[in-house]
């Protein structure tokens, strides 16, 4: 399985500054934004690119765009939404995909509440977008949808990510490449990444 974790010292520098205690909103907001274009540019290394005949400034040459239907991005709400402006800052014509999940308070399993995905999904590389990776209950979940849609090709980006989850989600989906920010340490008893980051969905927001 694909998993990368991206040390560059930009993407080190901003986490380091959203991991501190009493951080405001705004940075946080500013900071997940960021971290998310940068995690961008390293999973979208690998897209196709075709030859182009265009008429430059000084007349007509060759140039690269990318090839086929794309991407569609897929943030996981609620807290995805945090990453997606930084994501769409990077590919501005990239169609969105809206998943909701919740836990079933009988089974424990994630289960979708909303799902609006856009068309030829099959022809798409989805790229979901979500700050956290615990336990990857709702990151398997959301791959099993894409899947269900008829996506082939699925990278998933984390500012933060669990060995656990990680485990996890390499167990149910061996195919799907993950980037993250960092791999850190473990989860605790209530699912939180250590150190992580805190409620990441309450930090954006300013909930709480
Ligand atoms: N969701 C969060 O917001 N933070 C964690 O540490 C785990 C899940």
């Amino acid at each position: 399985m694909k998993i990368v974790e991206v040390r560059h010292p930009l993407i080190q520098h901003k986490l380091g500054l959203m991991r501190r205690a009493g951080i405001s909103t705004k940075e946080f907001r500013e900071l997940a934004s960021e971290v998310a274009s940068l995690l961008t540019y390293e999973a979208t290394k690998d897209l196709q690119t075709v030859e182009q005949c265009i008429e430059g400034w000084a007349g007509p040459l060759t140039v690269h765009q990318i090839k086929g239907k794309k991407v569609t991005i897929v943030p996981v709400l609620r807290a995805g939404l945090g990453m997606l402006p930084g994501v769409l800052d990077m590919i501005p014509a990239a169609k969105v995909s809206v998943v909701g999940l919740q836990r079933d308070e009988e089974t424990l399993k994630p289960i979708a509440y909303y799902e609006k995905l856009t068309g030829r999904m099959d022809e798409r590389i989805a790229i979901i977008v979500d700050p956290m990776l615990a336990t990857a209950g709702t990151l398997v979940a959301t791959v099993d949808m894409l899947k269900a849609a008829g996506c082939k090709r699925i990278k998933g980006l984390f500012l933060v990510a669990a060995p656990e989850g990680l485990q996890r989600i390499e167990a149910a989906h061996p195919d799907v490449e993950i980037y993250t920010a960092s791999i850190d340490e473990r989860l605790n008893e209530h699912g939180y990444i250590l150190p992580g980051l805190g409620d990441a969905g309450d930090k954006i927001f300013g909930t709480k």
